[in-house]
């Protein structure tokens, strides 16, 4: 019978390793990417090139794109927050690009060092020069549902900072659950209010899984025909600006739940697990 098809976003190259404290050697993180793009993903997020201050783990972003070899059929993916890292972005030859915005004010101020109003005026240059140059351009919105430092968001901040990512021209939106603290119910209150600013096929869900309920938030945004869904292949990670937060959702347990809804994936089980186990072996805290 046919299935219907989700995509995995495998997240766990960037936003998986970008919180850890140990340096992890430039050949681990490519040879951590090539194990991924064995695995039968469509996109795979690799690295971002944002301040080395801000973020020193990926301060190897060029030489990780320069080093993966690039499977056929596979598009690397790489964040982008101004034109600085548009220009590396390009030279690296990232097949896609991600401008990263806030639902939350106070996120906004501590991710990105701005507004949110500010950081779109930030990405126009990008999104103009995305254009110019052919390469797809996704947007975040991180806190749809909740703040570390404001708690809960209304949903209409979720909905207007994804309008404004639209407007920019982003092919498709994905929504953060930043510090895994949403319930199914909020999810479902958030993505009622965005579904008014851009359709289910413009809509990715990013949970992590702090409360351990990344799977029933999916399948919140699978019953409101969302098809997208970013994962972290051994659940790696958390944010440096969302203190206390969890990896994304692990990409296994996504796979085998999607899966058991009768949902195709196209990836590869036992090439998972290996790459689970690499990925799991390479952060300094189990
Ligand atoms: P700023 O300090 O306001 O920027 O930071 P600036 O333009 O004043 O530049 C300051 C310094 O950074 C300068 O260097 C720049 O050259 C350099 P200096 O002159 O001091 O030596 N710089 C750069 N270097 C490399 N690449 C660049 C770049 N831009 C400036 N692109 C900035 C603003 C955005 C740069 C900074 O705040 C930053 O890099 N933040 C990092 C944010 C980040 O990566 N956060 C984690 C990813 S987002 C996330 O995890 C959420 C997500 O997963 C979804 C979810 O879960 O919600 C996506
Ligand atoms: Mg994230």
């Amino acid at each position: 019978s046919h299935q219907e098809h989700v995509s995995i976003v495998e997240m766990a190259p960037r936003d998986g390793l970008q919180n850890e404290k140990q340096f992890i050697a430039t050949a681990d993180k490519i040879a951590l990417v090539d194990m991924l793009s064995d695995c039968g993903y469509e996109r795979i997020e690799v690295t971002s090139f944002v301040s080395e201050k801000w973020v020193p783990q990926l301060a190897d972003a060029a030489d990780v794109m320069a080093g993966i070899r690039r499977k056929p059929g596979v598009r690397y993916a790489v964040l982008t927050p101004n034109m600085k890292g548009f220009e590396a972005a390009l030279t690296a030859k990232a097949d896609e690009i991600a401008i990263f915005a806030a639902a939350s004010e106070s996120f906004s101020q501590h991710n990105i060092n701005c507004s949110i109003a500010e950081s779109i005026d930030r990405f126009r240059p990008v999104a103009q020069a995305s254009r110019e140059h052919g390469i797809p351009m996704r947007g975040y919105v991180s806190c749809v549902v909740e703040c570390p430092y404001e708690g809960t968001v209304p949903p209409a901040n979720a909905a207007k900072a994804t309008a404004w990512l639209r407007e920019l021209g982003c092919y498709e939106i994905s929504l953060g659950d930043t510090i895994g603290r949403g319930t199914p119910e909020a999810i479902g209150r958030m993505l009622a209010a965005v579904l008014d600013e851009a359709p289910a096929a413009m809509l990715a869900g990013h949970f992590h899984d702090t409360s351990g309920r990344a799977l029933e938030n999916i399948d919140v945004a699978l019953d409101l025909g969302l098809r997208v869904v970013d994962a972290s292949i051994g659940g790696l990670g958390g944010c440096p600006y969302a203190p206390g937060a969890k990896g994304n959702v692990d990409t296994m347990a996504v796979a085998r739940h999607l899966a058991a809804r009768g949902f195709s994936t196209g990836l590869a089980e036992d090439k998972l697990r290996q790459a689970a186990a690499f990925a799991r072996a390479l952060r300094s805290e189990p």
